[in-house]
């Protein structure tokens, strides 16, 4: 029996909304198929964008949506992708498959897309292989109101009112993909390139720098130190990898044992050592938190499916997926002072997707519902939820077995989420509920197998159902769960 306590009328800041955030990248079936099927396809679709992904996408009321990429984002050359889509240019995705691009989802589309999800948009600028000048012009190109080389040229291709740009990436992953950089180097260009990345009319631009992978301390330090005064943002990047190593094998992503069950919850777990030490670095040079951590990349990442393209990334979803995602958001929000949004990596057909598809078929996975869950918690006021969490023994090893936050919305009511990263264990909860009278109600996420999934043929095997809770005249809610399992409890 695990024992919680949390008064509800003691609030600890706000759980930006931005901590739901997505990433979509042009990469495999992401962009194309999976979202864009253009205007002429048979599949129903607005704008060239398909309803059903758009309508299932809605119901998550995502905050705010990255795009080109990824490391695609640092060969992307965005010229191309505006004007009339028969004449735009065609280039090469090197670092996914190697297959065409025709450019015929650019900055209009993607701008659409927002404008449909009522998102926030995020673009990722070319540091690696683009010009100052060249990105300077995309941000005058989208904000710029009055006439301008720029807002022109946009005019002419069929915009006559600028975007709201809020957030923009100067590069990604510069240590790596984006061009194999050291620190004091990209520091520099950072400088340099962000200087151009200019505020147009009221428009104003939050700027992100490129920040570590998992556990580059030295990054971290560098930027902070050399450029932190001229960034509003830095990222983070950090997968799971159910083996912990992308060479040979990361683990497949079903028919799994329950030894990577746990394997992969450890490393999940090492989140917070991240967040931790990162923040500690931040801390040091930004001790009033003005710079936010932006972990605009993290999710699970396995093997590909078999038969599949190695360059798509194209992956199955299970329940495991769902824990991953439960435990991640749950951290964020512990962490909510320093990081100001996290985007899960990918939004549609790639990595730790929301949704799947296949033709004109679309599914929702395991991590769509976790979303759906959590979205509650979107802007709401973290409560101090207080707990002892017994151990999750696997052999010699040990994590937590229970990952948990609690929140109150604007209406009053308190949203409780709770995961068991036990692959085989239920658990009982009491819960003493001080600060308010309420009636309590639960749905909780689970599966018939730690692999379970949905496919085409069973599309709902995995989807949340009702869980049984009690709350006490005396204010004990009282629940159990299932091993394996995300729960959202909702006090009214
Ligand atoms: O999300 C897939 C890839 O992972 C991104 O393109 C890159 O930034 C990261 O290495």
């Amino acid at each position: 029996m695990i024992n919680m306590n949390v008064n509800t009328t003691v609030t600890t800041g706000t759980l930006s909304r931005h901590l739901h955030g997505q990433f979509a990248e042009h990469l495999g079936r992401c962009i194309y198929e999976g979202m864009w099927v253009g205007t002429d396809s048979p599949i129903p679709n607005t704008d060239g964008i398909r309803n059903d992904v758009l309508e299932a996408l809605r119901e998550l009321n995502i905050p705010v949506l990255r795009w080109p990429g990824g490391c695609f984002a640092d060969e992307y050359h965005w010229k191309d992708g505006v004007g009339k889509p028969e004449e735009r240019a065609r280039m090469v995705n090197s670092h996914w498959g190697g297959v065409e691009e025709n450019n015929h989802f650019g900055t209009h589309e993607f701008l659409r897309l927002c404008e449909l999800l009522d998102t926030e948009p995020y673009i990722s600028g070319n540091v690696g292989s683009g010009t100052v000048h060249e990105m300077q012009q995309w941000v005058e190109y989208m904000t710029q109101d009055g006439t301008s080389p720029m807002a022109d040229w946009r005019r002419q291709n069929g915009r006559d009112e600028p975007w709201k740009l809020t957030y923009f990436g100067v590069g990604n992953e510069n240590w790596g993909c984006g061009g194999n950089m050291r620190p004091e180097y990209y520091a520099d260009l950072y400088r340099h390139y962000a200087t151009y990345v200019r505020n147009y009319g009221d428009n104003q631009v939050y700027k992100i720098a490129c920040g570590a992978n998992t556990d580059d301390y030295k990054w971290t330090e560098v930027l902070m130190r050399e450029a932190g005064h001229l960034m509003n943002g830095l990222s983070l990047h950090y997968y799971t990898i159910p083996s912990g190593e992308f060479f040979p094998v990361k683990g497949p992503a079903t028919g799994f044992a329950a030894e990577e069950w746990f394997r992969t919850l450890k490393n999940t777990l090492f989140m917070e050592e991240l967040i931790v030490k990162h923040s500690k670095i931040m801390d040091k040079y930004d001790p009033e938190k003005k710079v936010g951590m932006i972990i605009d990349e993290w999710g699970i990442w396995t093997d590909v499916e078999p038969g599949t393209n190695p360059g798509f990334l194209f992956q199955q979803n299970t329940v495991r997926d769902a824990v991953v995602a439960g435990v991640n958001l749950n951290l964020f929000y512990k962490y909510a002072d320093r990081i100001k949004m996290a985007n899960i990596a990918q939004m549609v057909n790639v990595l730790q997707a929301m949704v799947l598809t296949e033709g004109d078929r679309m599914l929702l996975t395991p991590t769509y519902h976790v979303f759906n869950m959590y979205q509650v918690h979107q802007d709401s006021e973290r409560l101090d939820l207080q707990w002892e969490s017994p151990e999750y023994v696997m052999g010699a090893q040990s994590i937590p077995k229970i990952s948990a936050a609690a929140s109150k919305d604007a209406q009053g009511q308190v949203h409780i989420t709770v995961c068991n990263l036990s692959h085989d264990e239920s658990e009982s909860f009491s819960c003493q509920i001080e600060g308010g009278s309420y009636t309590a109600t639960g749905i909780v996420l689970a599966g018939d197998a730690l692999d379970a999934h949905n496919t085409f043929e069973q599309p709902e095997r995995v989807a949340p159902t009702e869980l049984s809770v009690t709350l006490s005249a005396e204010g004990v809610l009282s629940f159990e769960l299932p091993a394996a399992s995300v729960a959202r409890i909702t006090l009214s």
